[in-house]
């Protein structure tokens, strides 16, 4: 689970407490055998067969069964949550200036589905991507601003890069973010050079 969309996870967790409790069988005596209690049972029903012992060993085994169904479906939505809300935060906090997709505004704003993949190659890439002023500066906490950015990989750039990189966590982005960029272009530059066809730099 991505540390970022940590409020959604919490909000999910409560969530789950509250529903999920139940399965954790302890205060349900018919279905407190559990599956280790039901193996014996099960054999006892051959010799001894009684409708009471059957229905608590399929009590046992559909509580164990829709329990785990339904954990299943909760971490999948919490999953669906947590890319939602990147995707939202990329919208409100970013979009403005880098557009639906990433493309941004030629000779302004740089093509990040061109930049991304090559600062991420090269030593200190990865960090600037964090301390940009438009990372930077945003009013997001570190846990979603990292989201936000994990998301702006996985969007906008190619199935190679997306495969080598690992998601930014929220701590890395606390420190890194700590770290103040004065030299913006000059640490772009000296990063992947000044690059015409990727609208970066700031000569034009
Ligand atoms: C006001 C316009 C603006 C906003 C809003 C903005 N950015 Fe940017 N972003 C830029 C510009 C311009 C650059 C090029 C470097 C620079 O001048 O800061 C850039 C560069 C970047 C880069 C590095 C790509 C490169 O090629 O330099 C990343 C990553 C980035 N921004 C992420 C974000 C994220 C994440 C947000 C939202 C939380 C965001 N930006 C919001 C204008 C913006």
């Amino acid at each position: 689970m991505i540390a970022a969309a940590k409020a959604g996870v919490d909000d999910a967790a409560a969530f789950a407490t509250k529903v999920i409790s139940p399965c954790t069988f302890p205060r349900l005596p018919t279905i407190s055998t559990g599956v280790l209690a039901a193996a014996p049972t099960l054999s006892t029903i051959a010799q001894q067969p009684s409708l009471s012992v059957l229905m608590t060993t399929l009590k046992t085994f559909g509580a164990r069964l829709l329990c785990g169904l339904f954990g299943l479906g909760l971490t999948t939505s919490a999953t669906l949550a947590d890319e939602a809300r990147a995707r939202a935060d990329y919208m409100i906090h970013c979009q403005g200036c880098h557009v639906p997709d990433g493309r941004g505004f030629p000779g302004k704003v740089p093509d990040m589905r061109a930049t991304l993949p090559l600062l991420l190659s090269v030593e200190g890439g990865r960090a600037f991507l964090v301390q940009v002023p438009g990372s930077a500066m945003s009013t997001l906490p570190n846990d979603r601003l990292a989201a936000t950015l994990n998301w702006i990989v996985k969007n906008f750039t190619d199935d190679k890069t997306v495969a080598a990189f690992a998601d930014y966590t929220e701590q890395e982005v606390e420190q890194m973010r700590a770290v103040r960029l004065d030299e913006v272009f000059t640490t772009r530059n000296a990063l992947i050079g000044h690059l015409e066809n990727t609208h970066g730099g700031s000569a034009e």
